[in-house]
């Protein structure tokens, strides 16, 4: 397939955009950026078009896709019942960086929600998104726009790197502001379930209505979510993260690195700008611990990067678990394959 690269610049972003949305409404795939990943849609009411979107990514057809709109009102054609708490977190957080599950409706096709009487849904807030949906006036189905098993893309180059010959368009727009995925809550159980941490923290939505529950994968490794049953991305080499204090995991770390390197093994380092100095060779930092949001935002760039490194381990710091960190531990800790080693103490 020849895939059209178009760009959102000043001189072409109307055209661009006018052009990708009516590929979706003629049941073709396009990948455009949002907020938190870049997406890879297409019209929620064309099942040949849905069937198109698993079989770019290579994904399992049980896994269902979150359906994008662009205003409120648009949920009515998917679902015919708003619960209140569910009104309270729209009205808070969208456009922005958060899912939440709904009845659906009969105009929903099957092959969307993998076979479930739910659907997942959210408004994107980023501007090149809501105008794509706006001018294909359909809902949009889209996942996040990667080969299946490989980070979410974050950059327009990620999209290229697994999808070029794949989607019809992908449109080059900037890099993902939150750069993880978004917050995905079952608010059809009673508490309602955090099934995924993402872009909006646990604290900020328990702020609007009250706790909610969360089922740590990282403790019990059961999944809660169809999509939480396949290995998400794992890295070409195996991952191990050390939790406990800053300078426990540095000694640690330097420890096993230096058990691995005698064993003839190439390692790589996940370190923060923090400690990066405190390791030698292949060490790439993913940020500041001050700054978890930045840390987010650079997470799957710096997985996609030691995929290029020739490397054959890789040894990860961890992050408190605390807003954003939740989200980022939560996506290390799967890169992992729940391969943790407790270096001791507490971080501060
Ligand atoms: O930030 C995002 O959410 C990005 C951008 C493109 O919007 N999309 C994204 O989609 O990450 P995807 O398909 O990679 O992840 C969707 C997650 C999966 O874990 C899936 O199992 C879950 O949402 N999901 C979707 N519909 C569901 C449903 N009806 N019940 C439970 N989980 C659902
Ligand atoms: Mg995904």
């Amino acid at each position: 397939m020849n895939t059209l690269l178009l760009p959102i610049d000043h001189k072409n972003r109307r055209e661009s955009i006018k052009k990708a949305a009516g590929i979706i409404r003629r049941g073709g795939i396009v990948a455009f950026p949002t907020e938190t990943v870049y997406g890879l849609g297409a019209n929620v009411l064309n099942e040949e078009a849905i069937k198109k979107i698993y079989q770019a990514k290579g994904r399992p057809s049980d896994n269902p896709l979150i359906v994008h709109i662009s205003d409120k009102k648009d949920l009515l054609t998917i679902t015919d019942e708003i619960p209140e708490k569910s009104k309270m977190l729209m009205d808070t957080f969208w456009p922005g960086p958060l899912t939440l599950l709904f009845q659906k409706n009969h105009y929903v096709p099957d092959i969307v929600t993998g076979g479930l009487s739910t659907v997942a849904v959210r408004i994107p807030a980023n501007d090149v998104a809501l105008e794509l949906i706006r001018e294909a006036g359909v809902p949009v189905a889209a996942p996040s726009a990667n080969l299946s098993g490989k980070p979410s893309p974050t950059r327009a180059a990620h999209v290229i790197e697994d999808l070029g010959g794949r989607a019809d368009v992908i449109l080059l727009g900037e890099e993902c502001d939150v750069g993880l995925e978004s917050t995905v809550i079952d608010m059809l159980s009673d508490p309602p379930v955090l099934l995924r941490p993402g872009g909006v923290s646990k604290e900020q939505i328990e702020k609007i209505i009250g706790p909610i529950l969360f089922y740590r994968d990282q403790e019990d490794n059961i999944p809660k979510a169809p999509g939480m049953k396949y290995t998400h991305y794992s890295p070409k080499v195996p991952v191990i993260v050390f939790k406990g204090s800053v300078s426990n995991m540095v000694t640690e770390i330097r420890k096993m690195k230096e058990k691995k390197e005698k064993e003839g093994f190439k390692v790589g380092v996940l370190a923060t700008d923090e400690t990066v100095d405190d390791y030698h060779g292949c060490v790439l930092s993913v940020g500041s611990r001050k700054k978890l949001e930045a840390v987010a935002g650079g997470l799957f760039h710096i997985l996609r990067s030691f995929d290029k490194e020739d490397i054959d381990i890789i040894l990860s710091e961890s992050f408190t678990s605390e807003g954003m960190g939740l989200a980022v531990m939560n996506r290390i800790i799967k890169a992992a394959g729940y391969h943790i080693i407790d270096a001791g103490g507490e971080l501060s």
